[in-house]
């Protein structure tokens, strides 16, 4: 371990050179050791996953961790740690980049550079104790630093090179991240979702804008109006009326 990766205590720090996936090992951690607070990092990731059971391009090179937490929240607030870790994700980049460059959140968990998705978060729920009691969450972060997909995306990617960012020493990210990512991990749980909810939106895609939104079973458009308290998409649409969104894909006009 070198002196960059100075985590803060409370994590176990588990670092690989190549893995299936650090989600997965989070949850193998989980059930065998019954970690409470941990970060798992690995150079590579043989099969990572992205939302949607889509496929995350891990090659040797961007950086992929998972971080184990025993949420103290409600399941249907844990959502709402993705949007503490785009906050988290937004400051750690921003030094590493030029600063002309836009650093924007796409709802609900990516951040874009200049319209184009530089990193994407996985939250995962794990039952420890009893199937019923949700009692660790695994955040899972890919930032794409050297590589990004270049084949037909849904959705346009880029990395920090490719953005004309400095060059970055990724255990140097991963300890940024992790530090920034504890400091509104504890705004969140003492204080409540509000100032994280307002950071967010100062920086949010598309609101006040039509944007298209994906669900498993349907397509919609509608004016991105603002983030709920509680992290859902309100849209108003054609008909005048408001919806909320609670998971979903949302591509801009
Ligand atoms: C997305 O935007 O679809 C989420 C991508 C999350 C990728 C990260 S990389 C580290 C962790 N391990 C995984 O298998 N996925 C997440």
């Amino acid at each position: 371990m070198t002196d960059i990766l100075r985590l803060p205590e409370s994590y176990t720090f588990f670092l690989f050179d190549t893995i299936d996936s650090t989600n997965d090992e989070a949850k193998r951690l989980i059930k065998s050791g019954g970690y409470e607070q941990a970060v798992v990092f690995s150079k590579e990731q043989q099969q990572g996953r992205g939302r949607y059971g889509k496929d995350w391009y891990s090659p040797e090179g961007n950086l992929y961790l998972s971080i184990i937490i025993k949420p103290t929240k409600r399941l249907d607030m844990l959502a709402q740690a993705s949007f503490v870790a785009a906050v988290a994700l937004r400051e750690t980049l921003l030094p590493f980049l030029p600063e002309d460059v836009n650093v924007e959140y796409k709802w609900p968990n990516d951040v874009l550079i200049n319209g184009k998705k530089v990193a994407g978060i996985l939250l995962e729920t794990v039952a420890v104790a009893n199937d019923d009691v949700v009692d660790r969450l695994i955040v899972g972060v890919g930032v794409n630093v050297e590589h990004f997909p270049k084949e037909e995306m849904r959705f346009p990617a880029t990395s920090i090179v490719d953005s004309g960012g400095k060059q970055v020493v990724l255990e140097e990210l991963l300890t940024t991240f992790v530090w920034h990512f504890q400091e509104k991990l504890d705004v969140w749980q003492q204080s409540g979702f509000e100032g994280i909810r307002k950071t967010w939106r100062r920086h949010a895609r598309g609101i006040g804008k039509e944007v298209d939104v994906h669900l498993a079973d349907e397509t919609f458009s509608g004016v991105f109006q603002d983030l709920d308290e509680n992290g859902a998409l309100c849209l108003k649409m054609q008909n005048g009326k408001e919806r909320l969104v609670e998971a979903g894909e949302v591509f801009f006009k």
